[in-house]
């Protein structure tokens, strides 16, 4: 059976972003797969009050404008419930995700789609799939208490139900090369990827080193 990985790209970089380049070589590690990706390095239009009007109406008294409103998420959600493994790059904007990603994750988390409310509370309706984060800073650790990003993606991702949520953190890249310094080491990170990186008690799965790498800016 095919695997089918989806890559959403986050940052307005684009493919000159360091996360872009990881994704890249994190995505060349993946077993084999049919890759879909989803570019927003040019921004997503945000829900406005007519996503929230056709989101809270019945399915079937949905008007074509409603339809219409709710087109791009439906793509979105699709993307996503097809594929087995999601990759997201993450670079972190003034301490959290970027207004792109933050755009994305409001267009895919639908009650009754992706979630669905119980009386034990809500529940995740994406099983099954495996999400890995590259997540990038110029001077923010991952994981440390000013990352507002790596948390809030992991329980987004968490809240639809995907459960398997990796990092790869190529983080602090604009702190000096003595700052990296306790950074780095060797080990063998997702799928085999050899990087230099160290693991943490949280699921940060390896970090690299982008000065290593030629990737600093
Ligand atoms: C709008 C904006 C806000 C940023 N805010 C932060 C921040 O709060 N903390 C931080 O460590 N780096 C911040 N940065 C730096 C980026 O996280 C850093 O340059 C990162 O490497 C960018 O990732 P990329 O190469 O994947 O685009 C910010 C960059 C931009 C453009």
């Amino acid at each position: 059976m095919t695997h089918t990985v989806l890559c959403v790209a986050t940052s307005a970089q684009g493919t000159d972003a360091s996360s872009y380049k990881l994704a890249q070589q994190v995505l060349q590690q993946l077993p084999a797969h049919t890759l879909v990706t989803r570019d927003l390095s040019q921004g997503l239009p945000v829900v406005d009050q007519a996503w929230f009007r056709a989101n809270f109406t019945a399915d079937e008294a949905r008007t074509e404008a409603d339809r219409d409103a709710l087109a791009l998420s439906d793509q979105l959600i699709a993307e996503l419930q097809a594929a087995d493994t999601v990759v997201i790059t993450c670079p972190i904007y003034n301490f959290g995700i970027s207004s792109a990603l933050k755009a994305w994750v409001d267009q895919i988390c639908r009650a009754g789609i992706t979630f669905r409310y119980t009386e034990q509370g809500p529940v995740g309706l994406l099983n099954g799939k495996r999400a890995i984060l590259v997540v990038t800073s110029g001077g923010v650790p991952v994981n440390s208490a000013v990352d507002f990003a790596t948390p809030h993606l992991t329980q987004v991702l968490h809240f639809i139900g995907i459960q398997d949520v990796q990092v790869i953190a190529a983080d602090q890249q604009l702190t000096t090369a003595d700052a990296l310094a306790p950074c780095r080491g060797t080990d063998s990170g997702v799928g085999g990827l050899i990087v230099d990186c160290v693991y943490r008690t949280y699921p940060i799965l390896c970090r690299v080193d982008p000065v290593d790498r030629g990737w600093a800016h």
